[in-house]
């Protein structure tokens, strides 16, 4: 594990956590990284300038306008340059800010001006962390892709107990290296992935369909091209425009996600099946618009299980299913994984506020058929898809070491 060639920037703000920084800079500093510290006027009350000069071994950022100070003027390019940008600790008054867009000091100009991943590392009192604008804020970063890690439950400075402490150093340096990832690890790889709903028509103007947005598929796509792949994103319908670079197949009906699908089988090596397909389509579809005020029996036959076909059908390449459930996750994802016989499986819990269909965000379960289940904390779709590829490219190193349970 090593920092070496990263350069970061590294937002300490008003918090007694703002001693803990220096822990971290040193091991920061220790793994190779060259890192700019950047104070707020609060921090630098709680720990001098001088302590982050010394370690960081480079001027310490404090004064957006200080004429005698280069980085002052530079920091848009500073923050371009920086690989990534960390802050820590981070009071409530700084996730505000950042929610918000304000920029009125150095740190929150950089963060404005951010190119690179934001990663933030929030410490304040337990009741602060839980305050409804506080839990509004961080929603709205994670949402916007800024990884807010939570902070540990435990004593607080103010001697009442609650979760509210700074993140320990190694928890957040795993963040770090987990942001900074590679990234280049699909090189080589085609990835054909399904999002979006299925469109199943009634008469040439009404339709049968659901809530999928197509933002976890889409996600997934645009995460797979940045790690190196080349992909094929299959879509029903969506507001979404498909992220440069993938080779784009509109389609409406699970027919037609299912021959667009098998089309592309051939060369995959993950297919990775997030569309909400209709599991129905009407038997016998109107071909004039329906009129009248009678009531309207509508005879469904069940559409073709794409998923199962693939699995059944690929020749070597890694399938990946997602499972939308309302109770029992676990239990069912368990059973559907097994059924379909597929190597993975994404489940979400949509009945659940926030995640799931629509949502910016997703929270999910990933199981592979070699029993193992992994649980992934609520993030933004973004941060689920990397999370999701990098969890498929071990799987896929370890399979050669296992038999299925
Ligand atoms: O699009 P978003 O708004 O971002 O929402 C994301 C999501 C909730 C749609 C996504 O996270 C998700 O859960 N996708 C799968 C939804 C679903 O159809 O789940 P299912 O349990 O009904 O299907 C299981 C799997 O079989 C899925 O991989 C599905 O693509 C596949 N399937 C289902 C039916 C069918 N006829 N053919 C299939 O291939």
């Amino acid at each position: 594990m090593s920092l070496t060639g990263r350069e970061l920037i590294l937002g300490v703000t008003g918090s007694i956590a703002a001693y803990k920084a220096v822990y971290l800079l040193r091991e920061l500093t220790a793994l190779g990284a060259a890192v700019s510290v950047c104070l707020t006027e609060h921090a630098a009350a709680f720990v001098g300038p001088l302590t982050f000069r010394t370690l960081s071994g480079r001027p310490v950022l404090t004064n957006l306008f200080d004429p005698q100070s280069p980085e002052a003027v530079e920091h848009v390019a500073l923050a371009e340059r920086a690989h990534a940008i960390l802050v820590a600790p981070a009071t409530a008054n700084l996730l505000a800010k950042a929610a918000h867009g304000i920029a009125d000091d150095f740190l929150t100009t950089l963060l404005l001006a951010a190119r690179s991943p934001v990663l933030i590392a929030p410490a304040m009192d337990g009741g602060m962390w839980a305050h409804p604008a506080v839990v509004e804020n961080v929603a709205t970063l994670r949402a916007r892709g800024v990884t807010v890690l939570e902070p540990e439950a435990g004593p607080l400075a103010s001697g009442l107990s609650g979760q509210g402490r700074f993140p320990e150093v190694p928890t957040i340096v795993a963040a770090l290296l987990g942001a900074l990832a590679p990234v280049r690890d699909l090189a080589g790889e085609h990835v054909l992935v399904t999002a979006g709903p299925t469109r199943e028509p009634i008469d040439p103007v009404r339709y049968i369909s659901n809530r999928s947005s197509g933002k976890m598929g889409y996600s997934l796509a645009a995460a797979a091209l940045r790690r190196g792949a080349r992909v094929t994103l299959v879509s029903g319908p969506t507001a979404l425009t498909p992220p440069a670079g993938a080779v784009f197949v509109p389609v409406q009906t699970a027919e037609e996600m299912r021959e667009a699908v098998l089309h592309h089988l051939a060369s995959a090596t993950i297919v990775i099946k997030a569309a909400a397909v209709a599991d129905y389509r009407v038997r016998h579809v109107a071909p004039a618009k329906i009129k009248g005020k009678r009531d309207l029996a509508l005879e469904l036959t069940p559409n073709p299980d794409i998923l199962a076909e693939v699995a059944a059908r690929r020749t070597g390449a890694f399938v990946v299913g997602f499972a939308a459930e309302t109770h029992d996750v676990a239990v069912h994802a368990r059973a559907k994984l097994e059924s379909k016989g597929i190597d993975a499986l994404v489940a979400n819990d949509v009945s659940q506020q926030g995640i799931g269909f629509e949502a910016e965000e997703n929270e999910v379960l990933l199981l592979d058929r070699w029993g193992g289940t992994h649980a992934l904390p609520r993030m933004a779709k973004t941060a689920v898809a990397d999370a999701i590829l990098g969890h498929i490219v071990a799987l896929r190193a370890a399979a050669g070491k296992k038999t299925p349970a």
